[in-house]
């Protein structure tokens, strides 16, 4: 069991080593440094992800794996490798892939992510679940933030591996990412080892905006005070830092990241028309419900009273109403 580990963690360093080798020294792999340059990848970029490429033919891991003296059925178990669909014997999982190395907390390398050079489908292909490999407790550069987390005390939260590497160009080192799996209470557990804040840092977009909703609650009950950076235009991170820079993204979206509850509130408008008169009453007494649940009785009062304002409605109104939310809850 153990020794059957530390075959397949060696093979693992091995295989990036190789994939690494391929994407900066061959003709093989010219078209994948391109892809990496049109996407602002530079060679220190590169180097420290430890970025590679796993070419198209079908063997290239499969005949180093067997010089090397791997049992293919074992690699196959790791999730370097795959059967064959027909016929006898074994190929490469990964082809035509930038290959995104992935470690644990301790720094080896205990799976991938591939991505296609152009559209297709899956844009990325992940390392199936392997005895390295358990997908909802890892996050992609744990161990490489750990350090700058436990001294802000904070951790950025990504949902893509590139959004966590161009943050972390743009000097955000306490990023982490989840893997496209939902946030898990098995995540949450491991940064609040390091971390008593989190920023959630999702993409722009319907479905990033609506995993940050889903994961406030989670993040909260973990004991975390949270906080969400919503950036414009549907745009994920890294589209945010290409576009604008790094300094801009620092500023307004990391530091200048709004509250979990004034994130809830601004969620809560999407789905309300607040030009009709029962839009706004149901928007309001929504909004009063998401404030009622906040224990700090400051906090209530600050966002009531901008609420009144907002509304033109009095503050004492709002606070009866609240009240009344916190009564049927308990
Ligand atoms: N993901 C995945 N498999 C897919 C699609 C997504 O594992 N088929 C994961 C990846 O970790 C990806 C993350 O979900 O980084 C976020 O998905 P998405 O926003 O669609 O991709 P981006 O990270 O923006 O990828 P890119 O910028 O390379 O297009
Ligand atoms: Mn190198
Ligand atoms: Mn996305
Ligand atoms: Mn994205
Ligand atoms: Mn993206």
């Amino acid at each position: 069991q153990q020794k059957a580990k530390h075959t397949l963690l060696e093979a693992h360093e091995y295989t990036a080593k190789l994939y690494h080798y391929l994407l900066r020294n061959t003709e093989a792999g010219k078209p994948a440094m391109e892809y990496l340059r049109s996407r602002g990848f530079t060679d220190s970029l590169i180097e420290e992800f430890g970025l590679g490429y796993a070419p198209a033919r079908w063997d290239t891991l499969t005949q180093a794996l067997n010089r090397k003296e791997y049992v293919p059925a074992q690699m196959e178990a790791g999730g370097l490798l795959s059967r064959r669909q027909e016929g006898e014997g074994w190929v490469d999982r990964f082809r035509d892939r930038v290959m995104f190395p992935i470690e644990d907390a301790g720094g080896q390398i205990i799976a991938f992510a591939g991505r296609l050079l152009s559209d297709g489908q899956p844009k990325y292909l992940n390392s199936p679940e392997t005895p390295l490999f358990n997908k909802s407790r890892t996050l992609y550069r744990l161990h490489q933030a750990r350090a700058a987390m436990r001294r802000t005390r904070q951790a950025v939260l990504f949902e893509g591996y590139v959004d966590c590497i161009k943050a972390w160009s743009a000097g955000v080192h306490n990023g982490v990412a989840t893997m496209g799996t939902a946030l898990t209470a098995e995540h949450a557990a491991v940064l609040k080892r390091f971390a008593d804040e989190i920023v959630l840092c999702y993409d722009g977009d319907d479905a990033g905006q609506a995993a940050a909703h889903k994961s406030i609650p989670l993040l909260e009950g973990a004991g975390f005070h949270v906080r969400v950076s919503v950036l414009p235009n549907r745009m994920d991170p890294d589209e945010f830092i290409t576009n604008h820079g790094p300094g801009a993204f620092v500023r307004e979206y990391i530091e200048g990241a709004v509250s979990a509850v004034k994130f809830q509130l601004i969620y809560l408008r999407k789905s309300h028309i607040l030009l009709e008169e029962d839009g706004k009453i149901r928007y309001l007494r929504d909004a009063v419900k998401i404030v009622a649940r906040r224990e700090s009785p400051t906090e209530r009062e600050l966002l009531l009273k901008e609420l009144a304002q907002e509304f033109g409605v009095s503050l004492d109104t709002l606070k009866q109403e609240s009240l009344e939310v916190r009564r049927q809850e308990k």
